[in-house]
């Protein structure tokens, strides 16, 4: 190792010079583990003690890290977080809006948003991507869409993304943050599966470099790095740093997980001296194995193509989406047939699609067994099955009568949902494919969005989110309640 990972050396050093242990956490350096595998484990769990320094005051190794980190990724200041990309997302929501503030958000946001708008209690305003009507997916925003928003809410104190999209699909952020500039709003952009694209030339460009003013990684998604590790940055247009930094201690616990920071720690350290090297391999694979996976029958795997749909500026190779629109197996067959039969687990499933997820800790055995395996079921199932439903249905555009965080405290009461048109839902609706939520506690049912569900009902959709995930009842604001 040439460069430095501040944590873990310290960690080193901490377990080379203390061998009575008498503070948290109770498993002693993993001694008090029964299992060998926890124990060793548990040998770089230590806790907040002199010399490993203190997350929310840092002054040795964690800020060295964090200023090492920071320089890897072009911030002003990077955070670790330690909750995921979900407490960074609801960090900046607290840092951005108060109470009844407009904010900017896209329909297709990760759950997290909806958690930071509770939190904050700001007034989402809606904006869609453009559903890529073939294949039912939502690639990217177009800049353009944004703008228009911005038109019809031009007090809306900043604006979210999400890009790129689980699907590997980003949006124009540059153009957008030209374009939010005149009206001088931040742009604020959950990048949680692009902690990467800083270190290749191929991937697409990171949003901190193109001008966001604040971007969240889910590190843990695309780099080597434990699961929960994430990391928020700032750019030099990110205004209110110190609340930001206040709901980052809100939010935060105070016994972080040190082998978690520390694998942040060395994959930041690992990507700055290896990083393009190890992903101009692992994108050589993903070519390789793209361009055969094309030509198996009945399936799809488009690359290059994707940059044809709306809004979408680039796209990440190493996020595999086959569509197996000519096999008669929908998605989730196929997703369950790789696991059962042939041991692989993909990341995610819709109706015509599969997902898979690579990274550079990936071989090219991985890869090889992949495309063998699809190219087995291709011979297996190819040829499509009567009554496959490939048809997404679209859902009405949302009305949003009262913030979520006012719909989170009231009362509700459970409805048949013949009976909901003119309520307020006290619940959220999601339905996959293709997974953004239809219907958010706060919004007005209307009788277009009563059919939807109906339609919903029907299509034999997985919906995710309600109480009844059948749909028969639904929880609505109960106002005779107050
Ligand atoms: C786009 C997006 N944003 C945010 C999150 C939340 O990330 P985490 O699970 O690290 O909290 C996810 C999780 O899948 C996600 O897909």
């Amino acid at each position: 190792m040439r460069s430095r990972a501040p944590i873990y050396e310290a960690l080193l050093k901490y377990r080379a010079e203390n061998n009575t242990l008498l503070h948290m956490p109770g498993h002693v350096g993993g001694r008090g583990f029964t299992i060998e595998e926890l124990r060793t484990m548990g040998t770089l769990d230590f806790t907040e003690v002199p010399g490993l320094d203190d997350l929310h005051s840092p002054s040795g190794p964690i800020q060295e890290a964090r200023e090492l980190m920071a320089q890897a990724f072009g911030a002003r200041e990077s955070f670790f977080l330690v909750n995921g990309a979900t407490s960074g997302i609801q960090a900046v929501f607290l840092a951005v809006a108060g109470e009844g503030e407009p904010v900017l958000v896209p329909r297709n946001a990760h759950r997290s948003f909806y958690a930071g708008l509770v939190l904050s209690g700001a007034m989402p305003v809606y904006y869609s991507g453009r559903l890529m009507r073939p294949w039912g997916l939502v690639l990217a925003v177009e800049p353009e869409d944004i703008a228009a928003a911005m038109e019809q809410c031009s007090d809306a104190v900043a604006v979210f993304l999400v890009s790129p999209t689980y699907y590997g699909t980003t949006a124009d952020v540059g153009e957008i943050v030209r374009l939010m500039a005149a009206y001088g709003k931040m742009v604020l952009v959950d990048e949680a599966h692009g902690a990467h694209f800083g270190f290749h030339p191929r991937l697409p460009a990171p949003a901190l470099l193109q001008g966001a003013a604040a971007v969240v990684h889910g590190m843990h998604k695309s780099l080597p790095v434990m699961t929960q590790g994430a990391a928020l940055h700032i750019g030099p247009g990110f205004k209110p740093v110190v609340r930001l930094r206040n709901a980052y201690h809100l939010l935060t616990t105070t016994s972080p997980s040190y082998p978690l920071l520390a694998s942040m720690d060395l994959a930041r350290c690992l990507m700055v001296e290896e990083g393009t090297e190890r992903l101009e391999s692992v994108l050589h694979l993903a070519d390789r194995y793209r361009a055969k996976i094309r030509v198996i029958p009945g399936l799809e795997c488009p690359g290059e193509e994707m940059l044809q749909a709306a809004g979408v500026k680039g796209y990440d190779p190493l996020k595999v989406l086959v569509r197996v629109t000519g096999l008669s197996l929908t998605g989730y067959q196929t997703a369950d047939l790789l696991r059962e039969q042939y041991r692989i687990q993909v990341e995610m499933a819709g109706e015509d699609f599969i997902l898979a997820m690579f990274s550079p800790g990936h071989q090219e055995e991985d890869w090889g067994g992949f495309y063998h395996a699809l190219r087995d079921i291709s011979y297996r199932y190819v040829g499509t099955a009567p009554g496959k439903r490939l048809a997404v249905p679209v859902p009405p555009y949302p009305r949003v009568e009262i913030t979520p965080r006012q719909a989170y405290f009231s009362p509700m009461r459970r409805m048949h949902l013949s009976e909901v048109a003119g309520q307020l839902s006290a619940e959220m609706v999601t339905s996959y494919p293709p997974g953004i939520p239809c219907l958010l506690p706060g919004e007005l049912i209307t009788s277009e969005m009563i059919d939807y569900l109906y339609s919903l009902r029907a299509s034999g959709c997985r919906v995710q989110g309600p109480d009844d995930p059948s749909l028969e009842y639904l929880y609505v604001i109960d106002n005779a309640a107050d």
